[in-house]
């Protein structure tokens, strides 16, 4: 089968579609025929994660250590990229008893990666779930990743019905998905983004949308009980004036800085800083299906290219001018 291989870290230009070994499924496996993959920030640091400096690394240092060995300290050792996918059950394992042949699902394989091929093989029980009716495979496949992730940390931040929320990074694939699952939660939710940006978090139903580049939400007059910083760049020495009595920062990127403010406000104080992991939950993907199918979730696609241009998807997304989620379609 095809598939979009990288063996050293650099450019865009380091992958090549190879034909490599078609995997077959355990007995709790099923087999996918890949359509479509979507790719997000962690392709873009993995394939280059040699460049990558601690500082740059949008973590803790201790955990820099630890990723550059999981993926490779001086090449790569997962060669195919590809996190979230959607496609088609083609074979089944024989204990398999959830999916069966010609069933349409998305899913995501998280740091395994994988789905840059024709085919992967996964547990049934691991994150996959049959694909909302209402969307394309490629719309489908750029959910898993932020869906899981907004879930998880606006969990941890027990959000509520008739909060006020900024997102602050509300068009990446986090964000948007935090906007429109504190939307469907109940909260009252601005949007923080690029100017490029703008229309598409107002589409996916921002009550207001702050352009980063013209305006410091943290200077501004509105008060929120959450913001959620994706990117981490905010902190809370600015952010605590914009926040209201027993509001919470809600960091998905940190630096020990806010993990030691973490600790601190978690005993003094009444505005709290919150780092969070999410927690990879595989009834999650369910969840953000029935979302999805209930209109309170949707994608936003802005394009697609084939495999075979890839190196074009990567530079695309660098890029700087995407708006919406990059597609690599594998099949038709
Ligand atoms: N905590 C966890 O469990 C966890 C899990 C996965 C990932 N992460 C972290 O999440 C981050 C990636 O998030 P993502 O996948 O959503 O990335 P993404 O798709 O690249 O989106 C990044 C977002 O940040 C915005 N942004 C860029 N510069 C900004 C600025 N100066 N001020 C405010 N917003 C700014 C972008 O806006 P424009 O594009 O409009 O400029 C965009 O909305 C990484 O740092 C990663 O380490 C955390």
């Amino acid at each position: 089968m095809k598939a979009a291989v990288f063996t050293e870290y650099g450019s865009p230009d380091v992958f090549q579609i190879k034909e490599i070994e078609k995997p077959s499924p355990k007995d709790n496996e099923i087999l996918i025929r890949v359509v479509a993959v979507s790719i997000n920030f962690g392709d873009l640091i993995v394939r280059d994660f040699k460049h990558v400096s601690p500082k740059e690394f949008n973590m803790p240092s201790l955990l820099y250590w630890p990723a550059r060995m999981e993926f490779g300290f001086n090449k790569p050792k997962i060669t195919i990229q590809g996190s979230e996918f959607a496609g088609t059950v083609a074979a089944i394992g024989k204990d398999v008893t959830l999916f069966k042949q010609g069933d349409e699902v998305f899913g995501y394989l998280g740091m395994k990666m994988g789905a840059n091929a024709e085919y992967l093989s996964m547990s049934e029980n691991a994150m996959v779930a049959l694909k909302p009716s209402n969307l394309s495979f490629e719309e489908a496949a750029t959910i898993p990743y932020g869906g899981f992730t907004a879930l998880s940390l606006l969990r941890k931040a027990n959000i509520q019905k008739g909060q006020k929320v900024l997102i602050n990074g509300a068009s990446g694939s986090i964000g948007s998905a935090a906007l429109q699952l504190a939307k469907a939660y109940g909260a009252e939710v601005t949007g923080v983004c690029g100017t490029l940006r703008t229309d598409m978090v107002k589409a996916l139903g921002a009550d207001k949308v702050i352009d980063y580049s013209k305006e410091d939400f943290t200077k501004g007059k509105e008060t929120y009980d959450l913001i959620f910083d994706v990117l981490g760049r905010t902190t809370f020495d600015k952010a605590k004036r914009v926040l209201n009595p027993n509001g919470i920062l809600l960091f998905a990127s940190f630096k020990s800085k806010a993990l030691f403010q973490m600790l601190i406000t978690s005993k003094f104080g009444d505005k709290k800083v919150i780092c969070g992991l999410s927690s990879e939950n595989v009834k999650d993907i369910v969840t953000l299906k029935e979302l999805i199918e209930a209109g309170q979730l949707k994608a936003y696609v802005d394009r697609c290219f084939p495999l075979e241009k890839i190196a074009d998807a990567h530079r695309y997304m660098e890029s700087g001018q995407r708006h919406g989620n990059v597609v690599l379609t594998v099949a038709s």
